[in-house]
């Protein structure tokens, strides 16, 4: 497997992000204008909130964006305190050549009321230097402080026909054959969620080259790398038991350890965990792998890993 192509198929600009229009005809005129307010990001899985925010901080902060940009994964930085000694770092300074910071909360809905509320003070004490965006999959789970703060950009889950042209613009990019039928199947499996669509369209070619409805469905029933995504993110982010059931969800559609030690390993080799990480992950990966060939127990062995990452 090469790079993967959710990472690769990331839309740079406005223009590439597909559906959405309402969000980016929204989000274009302030990049344009340069006017960002605080904004709340909501949304099902997949659509776009997260590659839209980096979108908008890239044009909205011009050159050198990355100095006043700063992204918290809520599910990773869960900690109060974390989160408050991070934001008061990075909004201390004055923004470079632009206006404004940006502060982005991705994936927001785990975070506490308390720690929502703490994030409201700081909207008000940092507002003047920093704009806070949060990105979540209910609106419901944002405090209502938090709510009126913002200007809420609503992202729709993607129809027929945005999840069929990305189809096509992936199919020709990497010389797929694809057919009406598969494309049906891709669209009615995936939900307009891009990132399974990606995810599917990139282990169904790895195999074959022409996509089928019969592959398609066939392949749903296979690993899926969101499964192994979520399982080394929980895992990360401290969460044992979230971990686990993904794993324990892969095992009981039948997929053997093995194949399960290589969906990790490729995983990992094509991640942008941190590279110290990621070394770290390979030798874990590779003792596991190593004991079930002599004969220890897979499950345990599985098990292990994400135990020892859990504890880091
Ligand atoms: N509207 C879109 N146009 C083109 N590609 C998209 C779009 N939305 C998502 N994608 C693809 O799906 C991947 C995941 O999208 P993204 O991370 O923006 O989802 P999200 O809405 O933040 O989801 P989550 O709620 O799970 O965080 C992207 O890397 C991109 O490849
Ligand atoms: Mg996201």
């Amino acid at each position: 497997m090469d790079t993967l192509w959710v990472d690769k198929y990331r839309p740079k600009s406005f223009d590439d992000v597909v559906g959405q229009e309402e969000a980016v005809r929204k989000l274009k005129a302030m990049a344009e204008t340069k006017t960002v307010q605080h904004l709340l990001f909501s949304g099902p899985p997949g659509v776009g909130k997260t590659t839209c925010a980096l979108i908008l901080a890239k044009e909205s902060l011009g050159e050198n964006w990355q100095d006043n940009f700063m992204q918290l994964n809520a599910s990773d930085d869960r900690k109060l305190i974390t989160i408050q000694t991070k934001v008061k770092e990075f909004s201390r300074s004055k923004p470079l050549n632009s206006s404004f910071k940006i502060i982005f909360l991705d994936e927001a809905d785990s975070l506490t009321t308390e720690a929502q509320q703490a994030l409201r003070r700081m909207m008000e004490d940092y507002g003047e230097n920093c704009r806070f965006i949060f990105s979540v999959n209910y609106q419901s789970n944002i405090i209502e402080a938090i709510q009126s703060r913002c200007v809420i950009i609503r992202f729709k889950s993607l129809d027929k026909s945005a999840v069929f042209s990305l189809i096509d613009k992936i199919s020709n990019s990497e010389n797929l054959e694809i057919d009406e039928e598969a494309k049906e199947a891709l669209f009615n499996s995936t939900m307009g969620d891009l990132r399974r669509l990606i995810n599917l369209m990139q282990s169904i070619a790895s195999v074959s080259k022409k996509i089928t409805a019969e592959l398609v469905y066939k392949s749903l029933s296979k690993i899926n790398l969101d499964k192994i995504d979520k399982i080394f993110k929980s895992a990360l982010s401290g969460d044992y038991l979230s971990s686990k059931k993904e794993l324990d969800d892969i095992i009981s559609q039948g997929v053997s350890p093995s194949e399960i030690i290589n969906a990790m390993y490729n995983y990992v080799i094509n991640s942008d965990i941190a590279v110290e990480k990621k070394i770290k992950i390979i030798e874990l990966i590779a003792e596991a792998d190593y004991r079930i060939i002599v004969g220890a127990t897979p499950l345990i062995q599985l098990n292990a890993i994400l135990a020892k990452i859990t504890e880091w």
